[in-house]
């Protein structure tokens, strides 16, 4: 979402008449774009800044921008009296705006304001972070309320954007070469736009069905999205994917914990029966898809028995990947005032437990994957070995394989030929 939200800004930037450099000491405005869901959110962007400047103009202008920006607050410029903007979560339209006012020769200025009615969505192609796979955001916000997170404060109410508006980008995108996209959102399966113009004509028990139907007619390569609420995780998407090749065969379902406890005191509405009932669907589809997950080890009062209970759990899921992190308290969140939390030490083994547990699973799942041929989208060169290109498979999985720079941007069918702990490797086949 973070990503998704600075390439917004860029385009709206470039619309102003700026141009982008990474040169700390080329910039006049130098804008830092934060996350506050796990650890010391507000401590990395001193550090980053404190980098920063000692490269940078001494004019420069300074903004920080996102999660931490919004719930911060204007408290931000007494610990950071360098700082000249602070733009919420919504405020990134407006940030040319806000610079303004600073070359005008305000010292400071902040804006938390809503979206404005009529905001354009479209991002320029030279904005994306990637040239063949683009993000739409299709919901953004949260009105769930986990105990423990803290994304309803910073991105406020959950707002669906209109079917209409995501179909024309994904035409958009389509017409300027790109092969997939991904549909994002805190909760994508809980959209639910005010009004369905766009989605006339397509069937499905819920809206995010029928938007998975809409944009799988359009025609483009592939389709992902992320992330899904299992509570709002309906038999008629797994319909939808199986109707329609270009739904890649890959879902993210967070569980978060395997204990029943654990789950009524995140307040995730759902029980380890109603989770497994949501995974069911999955396994007993008509393709095989990738299942992978996000887990919290040392939630306040998780005991022996519920981490054991989360140990089974991801025993009988069988997950692709899983995705693991130590419960990090988030101030203002409700699991915060909670007294009995679990020394960092016990956190620490809990998660290497469970490292291992799932290292197991996932070597075993991806040496299924020997021999067989996959389709895969060449996203680039390999970071790591030379003569590489690296892309992603239908089922999310890293696959790197020789050949040619020409082939990137193509999808093409790669046979596995050997299996590492995070990612495969291949061959070609002509
Ligand atoms: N502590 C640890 N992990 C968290 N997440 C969200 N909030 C917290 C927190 N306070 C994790 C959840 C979520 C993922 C994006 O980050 O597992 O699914
Ligand atoms: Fe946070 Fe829960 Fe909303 Fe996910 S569903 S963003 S964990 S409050």
């Amino acid at each position: 979402m973070n990503v998704a939200d600075s390439e917004r800004t860029v385009t709206s930037l470039r619309a102003s008449g700026y141009e982008m450099t990474d040169r700390a000491d080329q910039a006049d405005v130098i804008l830092l774009n934060t996350c506050s869901v796990r650890d010391r959110a507000e401590q990395k962007v001193f550090n980053r800044f404190g980098e920063i400047r000692r490269k940078s103009k001494s004019q420069a202008v300074y903004g920080v921008m996102g999660c931490v920006a919004q719930l911060e607050g204007d408290s931000f410029f007494d610990r950071a009296p360098y700082l000249n903007f602070i733009a919420g979560t919504r405020a990134t339209d407006r940030i040319p705006l806000l610079i303004r006012e600073i070359r005008r020769g305000r010292r400071r200025v902040s804006d938390y304001g809503e979206r404005e009615a009529g905001e354009r969505r479209d991002i320029l192609p030279g904005e994306r972070h990637a040239q063949h796979v683009a993000f739409i955001p299709i919901v953004e916000g949260c009105n769930k309320f986990c105990t423990y997170c803290i994304v309803p404060y910073s991105r406020g109410r959950e707002r669906s954007r209109v079917a209409w508006e995501i179909l024309e980008e994904v035409r958009a995108l389509i017409s300027n070469g790109y092969q997939e996209i991904q549909l994002i959102g805190q909760n994508v399966n809980s959209y639910r736009p005010k009004d369905e113009r766009g989605l006339e004509g397509f069937s499905g028990a819920t809206p995010f069905s029928r938007l998975l139907r809409a944009v799988a007619a359009t025609g483009i390569p592939r389709i992902k999205y992320t992330t899904s609420f299992p509570r709002d995780f309906h038999a008629d998407i797994i319909a939808a994917m199986d109707e329609h090749e270009n739904l890649c065969n890959w879902v993210h379902l967070p569980v978060q914990s395997g204990s029943d406890r654990v789950l009524r005191a995140m307040r995730r509405g759902y029980t380890v029966m109603d989770y497994f009932k949501r995974i069911s669907y999955i396994k007993h589809a008509r393709r095989r898809y990738a299942l992978t997950s996000d887990l919290i080890v040392g939630f306040p009062g998780e005991t022996d028995e519920d981490f054991e209970e989360t140990v089974k759990l991801v025993e009988r899921c069988q997950y692709d990947s899983l995705y693991l992190f130590k419960y990090s308290k988030r101030p203002r969140t409700p699991a915060a005032k909670l007294t009995d939390e679990v020394p960092e030490e016990k956190k620490t083994v809990r998660f290497r437990l469970l490292e291992e547990v799932q290292s197991k699973i996932q070597a075993r799942i991806f040496a299924g994957y020997l021999d067989r041929h996959l389709e895969v989208l060449v996203e680039g060169l390999s970071a790591k070995s030379k003569g590489d290109l690296t892309g992603h498979s239908t089922c999310n999985k890293v696959i790197n394989f020789p050949g040619d720079s020409r082939l990137v941007g193509s999808i093409l069918r790669v046979k596995v030929t050997a299996v590492k702990s995070h990612s495969l490797y291949g061959s070609l086949v002509s």
